[in-house]
């Protein structure tokens, strides 16, 4: 058995899987997340790996615990979270959502320069990476930057509290603007330009090596066996796509939970010229390239539960019939928006009402909102000449085949529906497999694990329909612009 821990941003995912890769159980565990101040959004590592172990009481009850080899995770890319001399959290961890590094986004970008920091890492600064935040605290708190001992990605914080191997891997790294993606190494330039040293790094792994094992003190806590393996896993986008079954070259996968992401594989090492889209490690060993919107599924659930003030999602999605007509548009940057823009200040609109706009068409602007916005980034990945014909889909947007529908005709592409859309969880579980030797390398589990079972096909008419809705919402951001700042 393996256990797959998809550390989130609003709960831990835990996926119990057995070695012919079905599904034995799934357990979730919400904890809180705050927003001090406006931008500002951060979790505490503590409840984490409260939760996760909680969690993986409740997941392995009445299972056979001796059988319980490895356990792996997809985890919440970019947070910062800081350990001093006695491994005790410094403060908060700063999540990717969070725009506060704004300034010291700009000093990377404008006075280092876009350009040698594409050179020493693959990417421009963002304001979620982790590098401008570690340049925030330097600048803001010069005196907790000054004790840290350890700095670490919110996944690399669950395997060191269950192991004491202070460890990340390639993919989930990538995103700390630190580390030379193509060569998969730290890089010593963007050490020197954040102030830190090696030693502050955890050192780098494979997604699917072995990194230690349980500690006995825990594993007698939460009822584990001595020995299971604990691996690497990786960003929760990296191990989504694992889950999906996106491997390989040119293969794709959309992410639709608190972030929107469009997620593409490839075997060699590609960069966008522009820097719109991340160019990451894979999961697999390989690598991809990702447009990530910071506000996705959760732009439905702010507009069902702040707004609407109902939980119905389903039922808000059930009279909406015609699509590629809708008057009303919605611009969904609730939290700033990342790719393609890179824009802190963007904020979410609403445009186009009359009298007689219904919540039904709002509700539908939402849903097609964020599609559009995920549009954005696949056009920068087709002008790079890559032609994507198929897609998957996960996350908790995955629930509603409305919307999956949707995909297919604003995007133009195949969406395919794989037997479980569990994502990262089951991609931990798979990279948990792979690492105990379960299979012989990822690409040989995915095959055997993950099953389409269904293909929703674009129709010319919507999609003919929806391209002019495209060209109309791609104006929007561009003149609302000036009102953001
Ligand atoms: C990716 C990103 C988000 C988070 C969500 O770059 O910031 O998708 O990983 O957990």
């Amino acid at each position: 058995l393996y256990i797959g821990v998809d550390l989130g941003t609003s709960s831990v995912k835990l996926l119990l899987m057995d070695s012919d890769g079905r599904i034995r159980n799934i357990v979730s565990r919400e904890y809180p997340i705050s927003f001090p101040h406006p931008g500002w959004s951060e979790q505490n590592p503590e409840d984490w790996y409260r939760e996760t172990l909680e969690g993986i009481r409740i997941l392995t009850e009445g299972f056979d615990k001796t059988q319980i080899s490895g356990i792996s995770f997809g985890g919440q890319m970019h947070g910062l979270v800081t350990l001093d001399v006695e491994d005790h959290v410094i403060r908060p961890a700063i999540l990717w959502n969070d725009s506060r590094s704004v300034q010291e986004t700009a000093y990377l970008n404008e006075v280092i320069g876009k350009e040698k920091l594409s050179a020493y890492t693959a990417n421009i600064a963002f304001a979620g990476f982790t590098a401008p935040k570690i340049l925030w605290m330097r600048n803001h708190e010069p005196e907790l930057f000054g004790r840290i001992k350890k700095i670490m990605l919110p996944k690399d914080y669950l395997s060191y509290r269950l192991t004491g191997v202070f460890a990340s891997d390639y993919s989930d790294a990538s995103g700390m603007l630190l580390m030379d993606v193509e060569n998969k190494c730290w890089s010593e330039e963007m050490m020197k330009i954040c102030g830190i040293e090696r030693g502050q790094l955890p050192d780098l792994f494979e997604s699917y090596d072995t990194i230690g094992t349980v500690k006995s003190d825990v594993a007698r806590e939460i009822g584990l066996p001595e020995n299971v393996k604990v691996i690497a896993g990786a960003g929760d986008n990296a191990a989504a796509a694992i889950g999906t079954g996106t491997v390989g070259e040119g293969r794709c996968n959309i992410s639709l939970g608190t972030s929107g992401t469009i997620f593409i594989s490839s075997h060699t090492f590609r960069k966008d010229t522009n820097n719109a889209l991340h160019a990451f490690a894979h999961a697999d060993g390989h690598y991809h390239l990702m447009g990530c919107m910071l506000s996705a599924a959760s732009c439905n659930k702010w507009w069902m539960e702040d707004i609407l003030d109902t939980k119905e999602f389903s039922k808000e999605q059930e009279e909406i019939f015609t699509l590629g007509e809708n008057r009303v548009f919605y611009l969904p940057y609730l939290m700033g928006e990342r790719s393609p823009h890179n824009d802190p200040y963007a904020r979410g609109t609403f445009i186009g009402m009359t009298m007689d706009t219904t919540r039904k068409d709002m509700t539908q602007a939402v849903l097609e909102g964020v599609l559009y916005g995920l549009r954005d980034s696949l056009e920068v990945a087709r002008s790079l000449g890559l032609s994507i014909e198929k897609t998957k889909i996960c996350g908790g947007g995955a629930k509603s085949l409305l919307w999956k529908k949707m995909a297919a005709n604003i995007l133009n592409v195949k969406v395919e529906i794989a037997k479980n859309e569990e994502g990262p969880a089951l991609g931990g579980a798979i990279l948990a497999a792979v690492g105990c030797g379960e299979f012989e390398n990822v690409e040989q589990a995915v095959s055997k694990i993950v099953k389409v079972v269904e293909t929703i096909e674009p129709e010319k008419e919507l999609v003919e329909k929806y391209e002019k809705g495209y060209q109309k919402f791609r104006k929007i951001y561009p003149a609302l612009r000036p009102v953001f700042q």
